[in-house]
């Protein structure tokens, strides 16, 4: 079987970036070889420093008005994509260039609290103001919609009544955590 080669997509603390990374460092099959960001500063590309791997750093008009970078992350390999905490729409160009190889973590149970602008505390908040009983993850292909693709993976958490957007995100980041690396290596050896 041919070895996967992913590039994390992030633009935040990359929590989820580290679990990946570390999930698959002594992985024959799967490897993390760039992380892509929009954000220059952002915590994640501290982690991609720290682990030696390649950084791409994502300059808007060209993101959205060119090739979407198409050829570099082409040129590094890259079979597989992975979103953790990547907050821009993914143009067309890299949609066609990787069918069902763009896969995308959101922090909420899709189709409910999703779609433009949906994203890290916005969704918890959203979540609570609404008095849902339980939230979770979502991950899923990525299509031409935001938060829209097949669904590969649910998993949920009960609402408490006392929860507030920041217990309900500490209670779905650690379900992101336990379950993000698993599936990726599960959709890579499809
Ligand atoms: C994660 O909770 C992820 O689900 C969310 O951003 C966070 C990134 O955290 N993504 C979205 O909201 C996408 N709409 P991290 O940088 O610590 O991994």
């Amino acid at each position: 079987m041919p070895i996967t080669k992913i590039a994390i997509f992030a633009s935040g603390a990359g929590t989820n970036a580290q679990k990946i990374i570390d999930y698959f460092r002594n992985n024959e099959r799967v490897r993390v070889v760039l992380m892509v960001c929009n954000k220059p500063g952002a915590g994640v590309l501290d982690r991609a420093a720290a682990e030696k791997i390649p950084t791409l750093i994502l300059e808007k008009e060209r993101f959205f008005r060119g090739d979407g970078y198409r050829d570099e992350i082409r040129a590094t390999g890259t079979n597989l994509i992975v979103l953790a905490g990547f907050l821009w729409k993914i143009p067309s160009p890299l949609i066609q260039a990787y069918p069902k190889k763009i896969l995308n973590i959101h922090p909420a149970l899709l189709p409910k609290y999703g779609g433009k602008g949906m994203y890290g505390h916005f969704v918890h908040e959203a979540v609570i103001a609404a008095k849902e009983k339980e939230s979770g993850i979502s991950i899923h292909y990525v299509d031409d919609l935001y938060d829209h693709g097949q669904v590969i993976l649910q998993a949920k958490c009960p609402v408490e009544e006392t929860d507030t957007a920041t217990t309900l995100a500490q209670k779905v980041q650690a379900l992101e955590h336990r379950h993000y690396p698993a599936t990726i290596e599960l959709v890579a050896t499809l």
